[in-house]
């Protein structure tokens, strides 16, 4: 049915597995019934994580991966997942046979189109085991086949959306198909230890079939972002049931596959040219990690009767928010100028701590002046001009710092944008 008959709204019917079948299929997975277990008898997982051997990997996990949980790693096609996973699965399975045994389900690719990514990796030469399945009871029988065998650690899906179960009629990606497939893997994880990544793509509208259905199913929910023709990937924790949720990795797409970025600061400070007009660097904070990124401004004399404000890593209402505070507050006369601002290095900002930031760069574009030397400006600016706290700003001067940055302008020492703009330039 095409349309629901109650309520009249077109395909919102979703297909599911009836309820005699699934009494049955819940049950442990060796066959006996799941008893009340004393809180002080439970044995905790946690303790025995896996490293994956990337650190930037790690730490949006909280430390390695945990046995028996399942991950959602989602992102826009192209982005980089496969490359990711690939990764991680190279580098816990290892070249020698005595190493975990890693198996990778490929419903996208066939094992030669993944063979030329692993050559293109230099991790050809691996012991990682490829699957191309996609019916997820033949790929459970599968991994049960080899946790007999041996051990198995690590079990990676790519993409959820490509599996389907015989139990439904739906083609695979529909949502009924998505959610069964993944319960039916999420299980029989939780029931036998074995840790589980599953690929999901999302569009740029995010998805109507997207793996967001799965949110409330995983334990772990990853988003892999950044821009297509940018280098910068960005790993983010959106869900943690095992750890910190705002923590964040930061990779650069090379040649060779995904690269670590231990030092972000240095990445984005990496072509700073130094003292011109517009540039003020900032501090921002990721999950628990200061990364210092340029803001740039130009300000031009505009030829059009509304003038234009473009923004790029930035959000265009903050941004006409500093121009208006700018030109009332501080008394700056930007109604006759085009105003573009951008965050060097394909960052986007999206704290209130790089406001000042923001004022400043335009301000200092504005009177086509320098900011002085080493300086880094820290800071909410509210409506009135003043120049607010932000959460840990010890921790973002120490970084400033670290890098050289000697002079911090931040809501310690000025009060007002007005002030900072009579300091500064
Ligand atoms: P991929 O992992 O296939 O993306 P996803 O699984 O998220 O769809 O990555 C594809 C893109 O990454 C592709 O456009 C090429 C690029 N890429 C590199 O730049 N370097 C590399 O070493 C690899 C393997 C891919
Ligand atoms: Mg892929």
């Amino acid at each position: 049915m095409g349309r629901c008959p109650n309520c009249d709204t077109w395909n919102s019917l979703v297909e599911m597995v009836t309820e005699e079948k699934r009494g049955v299929r819940r049950e442990g997975t060796s066959g006996e019934a799941i008893k009340p277990q004393k809180l002080s008898e439970i044995q905790s997982s946690l303790g025995r994580r896996i490293p994956s051997g990337l650190t930037e990997f790690d730490r949006v996990l909280g430390g390695g991966i945990v046995p028996g949980s399942v991950a959602l790693l989602a992102g826009e096609p192209g982005i980089g997942k496969s490359t990711l996973l690939l990764q991680v699965a190279a580098s816990i399975g290892g070249k020698r046979s005595d190493r975990p045994i890693v198996l990778y389900i490929s419903g996208e690719e066939s094992p030669s189109q993944i063979k030329i990514r692993a050559e293109r990796l230099g991790i050809a030469n691996n012991q990682i085991l490829f699957l191309p399945e996609t019916n997820v009871e033949t790929i459970i029988g599968q991994i049960k086949e080899l946790i007999t065998k041996n051990s198995l650690s690590l079990v990676i899906v790519d993409s959820i959306q490509t599996l389907w179960t015989s139990d439904l009629a739906g083609v695979p990606g529909s949502i009924g198909q998505v959610r069964e497939c993944a319960a039916k893997l999420l299980s029989f994880a939780k029931a036998n230890g074995i840790p589980m990544f599953f690929v999901g793509h999302v569009t740029k509208e995010g998805g109507i079939a997207g793996p967001m259905v799965l949110a409330h199913l995983v334990d772990t929910i990853l988003f892999f972002e950044g821009e297509r023709y940018q280098a910068l990937r960005i790993l983010r924790g959106i869900k943690n049931r095992f750890g910190p949720t705002d923590e964040v990795g930061v990779f650069t797409m090379e040649e060779k596959g995904l690269s670590e970025v231990g030092n972000p600061s240095g990445l984005f400070l990496a072509e700073r040219k130094g003292q011109i007009p517009g540039s003020v660097v900032t501090c921002l904070l990721e999950g628990s990690r200061p990364i210092l990124v340029e803001i740039q401004a130009l300000v031009v004399p505009t030829q059009l009767a509304v003038p234009r404000r473009v923004g790029s890593g930035v959000d265009w209402n903050k941004l006409q928010l500093m121009v208006a505070v700018l030109s009332r507050r501080a008394g700056l006369p930007l109604g006759g100028f085009d105003i573009f601002v951008n965050v060097a290095g394909g960052i986007k900002v999206g704290e209130p701590a790089a406001d000042l930031a923001i004022a400043l760069s335009i301000a200092s574009a504005w009177a086509d002046k320098p900011i002085v030397p080493q300086m880094v400006a820290i800071g909410e600016v509210g409506l009135l001009g003043e120049i607010r706290a932000v959460s840990q700003i010890e921790k973002r001067i120490k970084e400033a710092k670290r890098l050289g940055f000697n002079k911090i302008i931040s809501p310690l020492v000025v009060p007002t944008v007005k002030e900072a703009i009579g300091l500064t330039i």
